[in-house]
């Protein structure tokens, strides 16, 4: 068995959609999901789905082997981050190599970096007027949305697309793609 945990801040649409897609697999399983937010709406996902949900702050975070030792304990093979906000800090990218991936709203390198997280991306397209967006999946390393790409898929936009719509574009390309590429990743 192959095991995962998840990172995330906010909602946890897709932490959720991972889990179900995982739920009956006989090769793959969601052993955690980490969260930074005590409010964050992934926790209660995680209750009503059944698997445990950790929050840390950001001492344990950052300036501690804290998260580091917690997810060796885990024994995982792969750390996803889905909507997850906090850059990585190096002892976490040292202690795992290329075993974490992230998951960025839109076709990288453009819209990434430091503060391009949900809506400010979705924005940014809609400003440019770009006809296109998407999703990348990509290793993690130090810089923020750097790593290595591994996937990327595409829809179109048009002018009368909102942020809203362009933001649920692209979760739908998300839901598709991501848990099958953490299976590919793992099998
Ligand atoms: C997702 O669209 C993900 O790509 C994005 O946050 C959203 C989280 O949604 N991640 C980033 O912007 C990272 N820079 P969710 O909490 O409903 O899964």
């Amino acid at each position: 068995m192959k095991r995962i945990v998840i990172l995330a801040s906010g909602s946890g649409s897709n932490a959720e959609n991972i889990i179900n897609y995982f739920k009956e697999s006989p090769n793959v399983e969601v052993s955690a999901v980490l969260t930074n937010k005590h409010t964050a709406k992934v926790l209660e996902r995680c209750d009503r789905l059944n698997i445990p949900g950790f929050y840390f702050n950001r001492a344990a975070f950052t300036n501690s082997d804290t998260v580091v030792q917690f997810i060796k304990g885990l024994e995982v093979d792969l750390i996803v981050l889905a909507g997850f906000l906090w850059k990585i800090p190096s002892n976490i990218i040292d202690a795992f190599p290329n075993k974490i991936i992230n998951i960025h709203p839109a076709l990288l390198p453009k819209y990434g970096g430091k503060g391009m997280y949900g809506e400010k991306v979705h924005q940014a397209v809609k400003d440019n007027l770009d006809p296109e967006t998407g999703i990348t999946i990509h290793y993690v390393n130090e810089h923020y949305d750097e790593g290595a790409i591994i996937f990327q898929a595409k829809t179109s936009i048009s002018k009368e697309d909102d942020t809203a719509t362009i933001a649920q574009k692209v979760h739908q390309l998300e839901y598709e793609h991501f848990p099958k590429v953490i299976e590919k990743l793992l099998l």
